[in-house]
């Protein structure tokens, strides 16, 4: 099954539309008296869809007492507490500012001293939490969706995994010292992503034009994870004009 591809006028649009998704999961979810499980993500993209979220929480009540999340990704090596983790940015830029549950939301845990365990754990959690509804998505310039980098297979699981070259340079803006991005991270597999219900993928910018091109024209394989995408009965592409320039 191909995705769906949604060209939006902005990243704005596209934000305000994928928030306006969740919005509706939450209060479908809140009906039925079940808890919303959203699989999230970090990194520029996602910046405009956290602040509509806050702004929907605040100025429509919209309750995140309901919602469990769990994040796609951590840089190995890396506390909660410093402001490169990925911890840290979620803190940032959505937990701090709504009404989640404390315990609710789960980030893989760069410094587990037994990873195959940790990771095992963090499989079992989204299980026990009834899978995710949603999964939110950007994509590397590599390909990758979660750190799931060339070549990851599709029946990957959360798993340690070692950074590409482009991924590292392209992350280093948020890093003192270029060489300070860490060469490793722990990731959702791609099979964790693929047996979330829905996936909504945003990508935004020239610099995504070509890997967005990739992801959707060739042949599901390895070498470009994102392409798995196309097997997933329910994804969304929400793209700018720009991400879209390359289709
Ligand atoms: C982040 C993640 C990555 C990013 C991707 C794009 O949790 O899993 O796959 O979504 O590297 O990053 P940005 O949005 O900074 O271009």
């Amino acid at each position: 099954m191909a995705a769906l591809v949604l060209v939006h006028a902005d990243k704005q649009a596209a934000s305000v539309a994928v928030a306006t998704t969740i919005r509706d999961l939450i209060r479908r979810r809140n009906a039925e008296g079940r808890t919303a499980v959203l699989g999230l993500a970090t990194g520029s993209t996602p910046l405009p869809l956290y602040a509509e979220l806050v702004r929907l929480h605040r100025a429509e009540g919209l309750s995140f007492q309901n919602v469990v999340t769990f994040n796609l990704d951590e840089y190995e090596g890396l506390t909660g507490e410093r402001p490169e983790s990925y911890r840290y940015f979620m803190e940032e830029h959505l937990f701090r500012h709504l009404d989640l549950r404390p315990g609710s939301t789960h980030v893989p845990d760069g410094i587990a001293a037994d990873q195959t365990r940790a990771c095992a754990a963090y499989e079992q959690a989204i299980r026990d939490a009834g899978g995710l509804d949603l999964q939110i998505l950007g994509i590397g310039r590599t390909g990758h969706i979660g750190f799931n980098e060339p070549p990851s297979a599709a029946d990957s699981r959360t798993r340690r995994v070692h950074l590409d070259a482009v991924t590292r340079r392209d992350n280093a803006s948020f890093f003192a010292r270029p060489e300070d991005v860490p060469h490793g991270a722990v990731t959702m597999g791609v099979a964790t992503i693929l047996e979330a219900r829905q996936v909504e993928l945003l990508a935004f910018g020239p610099a995504k034009a070509e890997i967005i091109r990739r992801a959707l024209s060739e042949s599901p394989h390895a070498a470009c994870p994102a392409t798995w995408l196309q097997l997933h009965p329910a994804c969304t592409f929400h793209l700018d004009p720009a991400a879209n320039a390359a289709l």
